[in-house]
């Protein structure tokens, strides 16, 4: 039995499932040629990246079926860990459910002691769960409160995977590619290991843990130490009392699950070992901070609001820091995303923020919780193409859990467009949104 899928290719292989990862360094410009050869409408989103808002592909960069898009921009951050899918209105989850997800990594030459020989010490694992009907198909809507919770898990698109480990430590760069659920991750004889990156970059040190939390779209860079012959099983385990409790089960946190298992060799190769310090960008203080603005999470709406494509919810200055509260009040566990941006988290009652949960573009927010935000905008000016932010978890998302800011010359706030011209019948990917 064979699962009809979706994919990108590099023209190299066939378009079977997932995507080539993408490299680029810090100072390169990187020009993108893509074509839709799907039969509907899709958009190429480039996850954590700090671009240009024309060349974002959010919603308002629509690539319909038979056409080309050929966004351009330059990389201008710090390494890091990305991603790309595809984000048309409405239709994220089915489309990224299909199989369109890709790896996006940036270089900058900076903690080059890590490992990094790409699939021999430096691993990408995009973990996915899916469910299938009895022809083999992806089951597309049977849901949670969340979303779409699979019962199959598969790793770089792999069932029941095995990694052979070949070095004394290897690098795994976890992307959480799943559309609803949340994994906890630890291994299954509680094996520690070094977080030294999150989403948009390093720690400024690594964080020894036995266990990660990872909603959808996170990422995390990990350190593992091998001995000779060992096995390890990388398991997502259900959440204990002391973590997130409020109603884990719609994001399948009472799940035991198998991800991959780590097979090492009987004489894996020495190697480097865990720094005790990484490179890292500077932490944000709170007296750079120009604008503070709250917003709830609250059912499938953001303060009260669903998406419109016509509708800037917030402006702000180009190249500014604001601090963002965001508070989810519903009884549901929500994440959110901000586009084109990094944010660090400023605990409460902090004037800065906490270096060591890093650089992140999503953060996972508990049934009550809140948490604010410190956000450093891109530098790009464009008061008609807006970017997004919104709920991560893609089901939310597509109903509406989502709102849209621009980024404008800092004296042109107060002034800035408000709604857009927007052609409804081009933009729309086959929902009917009025
Ligand atoms: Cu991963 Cu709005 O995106
Ligand atoms: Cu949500």
């Amino acid at each position: 039995m064979a699962t009809p899928t979706w994919g990108y290719t590099d023209g190299r292989s066939g378009a079977g499932y997932l995507g080539p990862t993408l490299r680029a360094a810090r100072g390169e410009r990187v020009r993108v040629l893509i074509e839709n050869r799907l039969s509907e409408i899709t958009t190429v989103h480039w996850h954590g990246m700090h671009l240009p808002a024309h060349s974002d592909g959010g919603p308002h960069q629509p690539i319909a079926a038979g056409e080309r898009w050929q966004p351009e921009w330059s990389i201008e951050q710090p390494a890091a860990t990305l991603w790309y899918h595809p984000h048309p209105h409405g239709e994220t989850e089915a489309q990224t459910t299909r199989g369109l997800t890709g790896l996006f990594y940036l270089d900058d030459g900076s903690n080059s002691e890590l490992p990094r020989r790409y699939g021999i010490d430096d691993i990408p694992i995009i973990l996915q769960d899916r469910s299938f009907d009895s022809r083999g198909r992806f089951l597309l809507r049977d849901r949670a409160v969340t979303g779409l919770l699979g019962d199959t898990i598969l790793v770089n698109g792999t069932y029941n995977p095995h990694l052979p480990v070949t070095t004394r430590l290897v690098r795994l760069r976890l992307l959480n590619a799943s559309t609803a659920r949340i994994y906890h991750l630890a291994f299954a004889d509680e094996h520690e290991f070094a977080v030294i990156a999150t989403d948009c970059g390093f720690l400024p040190a690594p964080k020894r843990t036995r266990r990660l939390l990872l909603s959808p779209a996170e990422r995390a860079e990990v350190l593992v130490e091998v001995r000779p012959g060992e096995r390890l099983v990388l398991r997502s385990v259900p959440w204990g009392l002391d973590m997130i409790t409020p109603l884990t089960n719609g994001a399948g946190g009472n799940d035991h699950l198998d991800l991959l298992q780590l097979r090492t060799g009987p004489s894996p190769a020495p190697s480097g070992r865990v720094p005790e310090q990484l490179d890292t960008a500077p932490t944000v203080t709170l007296d750079r901070v120009v604008a503070r603005r709250t917003f709830q999470l609250d059912g499938r709406e953001i303060n009260g609001q669903q998406m419109e494509m016509s509708r800037i919810d917030t402006v702000v200055g180009a190249g500014t820091t604001e601090l963002w509260t965001i508070q989810n009040t519903h009884n549901q566990p929500h994440n959110f995303h901000i586009h084109g941006v990094a944010f660090q988290i400023v605990p409460d009652g902090a004037t800065s923020a906490d270096p060591g949960l890093g650089w992140k573009d999503t953060v996972l927010l508990a049934a009550g919780e809140s948490v604010r935000l410190a956000v450093a905008f891109p530098p790009y000016r464009d008061p008609l193409t807006p970017y997004m932010y919104h709920c991560h978890l893609m089901w939310h998302e597509d109903e509406g859990m989502m709102a849209q800011f621009t980024v404008v010359d800092p004296d042109q706030v107060g002034t800035a467009p408000r709604t857009l011209d927007v052609d409804h019948d081009h933009l729309a990917a086959g929902h009917d949104h009025g």
